[in-house]
């Protein structure tokens, strides 16, 4: 990155030099590359057509000489009638459900000018081979497209100016959008978010039952149940980590009060991992049991290096023991 910065640099600094012997050029009118556009050229891709005609080639066609080509070009994708064939685009039908709860957008219902639907056919149709067909077939297609759509008669001959008298139904259907590009407010540039209260948690950690109900021992231990003297046994596995004293960090953070507070929320612990810091749950029995049995399991990437719990009535008791220890 920084070699080629440098190495544009030093391009520039020649370019800079020489500069003077370009403007000499170009005084003259040339460079020296390229070779001047020719008017085929320019033709060959100057091939768009504008809502309002501006580009319309020569050429003319009817719906009825329209239809043989579109079965042999267009129907194995878009269906015989513009049905669409599978997930292809239909292109017909439509009108009148624009406004509706499922409105179906077609070239018929939702495009506002013909002359479009001739670029699109003329620039990018068949799909595959685009720009294959002659402007004669371009005409008599748009012309079939528009039958099909009960826009103008089957014999009817659509060429440059008789395509721009098509009246397309959603002609007015596309309105200014007269809204404010950017809404009138004053932004926040500092200090814009107030704290934030948890109210609720969009995502209950382990409502997924167990495949074997025979050992989900959860079920055996309700909520509340647990012993706090047997929990305070069970805190041993976990005191080489947590401290009961408020403000207290080990390897994890200080368990004073953790049940009914936030997630990664005990002030003073500099360690949290991106994983806990972005689950936003409140600590209760329910939780607790679930983080408990399998740490990594329920939140992939906690750094709280503890293998888990799988007796719930052991999680009861814990949870017991905490809130027990908090009130002292
Ligand atoms: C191989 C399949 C295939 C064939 C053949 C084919 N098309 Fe298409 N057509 C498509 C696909 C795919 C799209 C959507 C392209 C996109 O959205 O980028 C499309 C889009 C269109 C649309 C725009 C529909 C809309 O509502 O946006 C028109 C009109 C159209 N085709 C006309 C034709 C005509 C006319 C022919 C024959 C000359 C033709 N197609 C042949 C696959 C095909
Ligand atoms: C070997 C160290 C270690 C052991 C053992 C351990 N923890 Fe942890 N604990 C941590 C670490 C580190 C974190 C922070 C995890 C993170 O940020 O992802 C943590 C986080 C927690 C949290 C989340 C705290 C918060 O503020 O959100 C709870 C609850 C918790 N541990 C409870 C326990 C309980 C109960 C035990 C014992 C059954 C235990 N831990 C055992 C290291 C440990």
């Amino acid at each position: 990155m920084f070699a080629l910065t440098r190495a544009l640099i030093r391009a520039l600094v020649v370019l800079l030099a020489a500069s003077v012997s370009i403007q000499a050029l170009a005084a003259q009118g040339r460079f020296g590359l390229g070779s001047p556009a020719s008017a085929e050229a320019i033709a060959g891709w100057d091939i768009d057509v504008r809502p309002d005609g501006l580009g319309l080639p020569e050429g003319a066609g009817s719906a009825a000489e329209g239809e043989p080509v579109y079965q042999a070009k267009c129907a194995a994708c878009h269906g015989e009638f513009g049905e669409a064939v599978g997930r292809y685009p239909v292109l017909m039908g439509g009108t009148d459900t624009l406004a509706s709860e499922d409105p179906v957008k077609t070239i018929g219902s939702y495009w506002p000018y013909a002359s479009t639907v001739f670029d699109y056919v003329k620039r990018a149709m068949p799909f595959g081979h685009a720009q294959s067909l002659s402007d004669d077939e371009t005409y008599a297609i748009t012309a079939y497209l528009l039958y099909l759509n009960d826009l103008i008669e089957e014999g009817q001959v659509l060429n440059r100016s008789t395509l721009l008298e098509v009246k397309m139904p959603n002609r007015v259907g596309f309105v200014k959008d007269s809204r404010p590009q950017e809404p009138k407010v004053e932004r926040c540039m500092s200090n814009c978010r107030s704290k934030p209260t948890i109210a609720g948690r969009a995502r209950q950690l382990d409502v997924t039952p167990d495949d074997e109900a025979g050992d989900d021992k959860s079920v055996a231990a309700p909520a509340g149940t647990g012993d706090p003297v047997k929990g305070k046994d069970a805190f041993a596995q976990c005191s080489a980590c947590h401290s009961l004293q408020s403000g207290e960090h080990r390897v994890g953070p200080s368990l004073h009060g953790i049940v009914g507070q936030a997630s990664a929320a005990v002030a003073g612990f500099p360690r949290y991992s991106a994983a806990l810091k972005g689950v936003g749950i409140t600590w209760d029995e329910a939780t607790l049991a679930a983080f408990l049995r399998a740490p990594q399991e329920v939140i992939p990437g906690t750094t709280m290096p503890f293998a888990g719990i799988q007796d719930a009535a052991v999680v009861a008791d814990l949870v017991a023991f905490l809130q027990q220890a908090a009130l002292q």
